[in-house]
């Protein structure tokens, strides 16, 4: 089975659903943050301080087309990589692209709380996190709406949420589910 390549902003629940969604399926999930972290032994945060964003930009691109050529995998993205180069474009041609879609208030409440490994956003105060959710939100929408199929993500507070949104997703895309 060709790759699911889950897309969206920072804190639309790429990485809960990604994780919850390969347990359900047997699926096996990479992180495209953590893949990139072990291959360069290094934090995302350590590689945007040390080389630049641009630099870590080249990085995603070339770690993202080896994980385009794996199969039964699904991948959770980084928030901007479908919005680089033509990685969106690589995507889907290599897999099925879903883009989890979550309101802003709900992207900022998960984001006050998981700043500290987001170099783009560590420094920024509550009123600037708004702003910039709202503006980058904006910038980034034209790329993540080529994807196949748009999945609304707000809840995902609970097991039980999660559990449903697992559910839903497997239908839509129609997954094996695993025996437990
Ligand atoms: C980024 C999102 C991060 C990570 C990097 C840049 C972005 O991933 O790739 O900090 O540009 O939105 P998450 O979306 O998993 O936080």
């Amino acid at each position: 089975m060709r790759p699911i390549f889950l897309i969206g902003f920072m804190g639309s629940g790429k990485s809960t659903l990604g994780r919850a969604l390969s347990r359900a399926t047997g699926l096996q999930f990479i992180d495209l943050d953590l893949y990139i972290e072990c291959r360069f032994h290094a934090s995302v945060r350590d590689i945007f301080a040390s080389q630049g964003e641009d630099a870590f930009r080249d990085i995603e691109r070339r770690m993202l087309r080896e994980v385009c050529d794996f199969e039964d995998v699904i991948v959770a993205c980084g928030g901007g990589t479908p919005c680089f180069f033509d990685n969106m474009d690589i995507m889907n041609r290599s897999g099925v692209t879903v883009m989890l879609d979550a309101s802003r208030p709900r992207l900022l409440e998960r984001l006050k709380l998981g700043r500290r490994k987001r170099p783009l956003i560590a420094a920024m105060t509550d009123e600037q996190l708004e702003q910039y959710i709202a503006d980058a939100l904006e910038a980034r929408m034209p790329h993540y709406s080529k994807a196949a199929v748009t999945f609304m993500a707000d809840r995902l507070d609970s097991v039980e949420q999660i559990e449903e949104s697992v559910a839903r997703i497997s239908a839509m895309l129609q997954l094996p589910a695993v025996k437990h």
